[in-house]
């Protein structure tokens, strides 16, 4: 695939929660090999937007396109799909009972019955890009919440995804842990890995993103390069947020 190929696409997608329409007609391309930014205050409907993307959440109305595939018209093969959007939460969601390079081997044996050796040789090698070799034979327990980070990036990438999807990957970390969960994303963006990340890092998104997207009460505000969007935002909304976060 070419990089301006569109690999995963919103078509106005609506979400509500108990009558409350919290995603409204969202519409967003994201293509191959780009890095999509969301930004927005607390309940804006970020985190929806993301779970929306592999149908975590159910949609009530529009579809997502993935690799030129309707998830809507896929739901049964939804399982199959989402082995390639790889997902990486603010609280790690560590397997606790297994090692570190259990949690990197599990789901590509279990999941997609791939040869033990290969598996093992791949979770070697990245756990040597998060730089915590060291630590495959440790439990998650005896792990910093930085390192614990490092690893869950890791064992996503272990799947192969085609794009992964960051929830505010740093928010539960202590300020000093930051940087280094950061400087892996920023490792794994060098590598061409498509991905969309929700974050409040706004130096981060600055240095990372291709592209922003500013969202307010479920609707994309504002879209444009990172440059463009902090120093000149065009609607009265953003210049708000950016004012108060910058
Ligand atoms: N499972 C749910 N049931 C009911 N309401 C929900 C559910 N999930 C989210 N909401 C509501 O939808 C809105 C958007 O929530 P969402 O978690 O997407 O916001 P967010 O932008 O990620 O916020 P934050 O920055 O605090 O993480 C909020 O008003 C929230 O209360
Ligand atoms: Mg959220």
């Amino acid at each position: 695939m070419e990089k301006q190929q569109t690999l995963l696409e919103l078509q106005n997608v609506e979400k509500s929660f108990n009558n409350i329409n919290v995603i409204k007609k969202i519409n967003l391309k994201i293509k191959k090999g780009e890095i999509v930014v969301i930004i927005g205050p607390s309940g804006s409907g970020k985190s929806t937007i993301l779970r929306c993307m592999n149908l975590l959440e159910n949609i009530d109305s529009g579809d997502i396109i993935f690799e030129n595939k309707s998830l809507i018209k896929n739901k049964k093969n939804i399982d199959k799909i989402r082995e390639k959007i790889g997902m990486v939460f603010q609280n790690f969601n560590l397997f606790e009972n297994k090692n570190i390079i259990d949690n990197l081997r599990l789901a590509p044996i279990k999941v997609k019955k791939e040869n033990f050796d290969e598996v093992t040789k791949r979770a070697l090698i990245l756990l040597k890009k998060v730089e915590l070799e060291d630590k495959k034979f440790s439990f998650p327990k005896e792990l910093s919440g930085g390192q614990k980070q490092r690893i869950a990036i890791a064992r996503s990438l272990c799947m192969n995804p085609d794009i992964l999807l960051f929830d505010e990957p740093t928010s539960a970390l202590d300020p000093e842990m930051v940087k280094e969960v950061l400087d892996v994303i920023k490792q794994i963006a060098k590598d061409g890995m498509t991905m969309v990340i929700v974050t409040h890092e706004m130096k981060f998104a600055k240095e990372i993103a291709d592209r922003i997207i500013f969202i307010d009460d479920g609707q994309i505000v504002e879209e444009n390069s990172p440059d463009e969007i902090f120093t000149n935002p065009k609607t009265k909304r953003a210049k708000e947020f950016f004012e108060k976060m910058l």
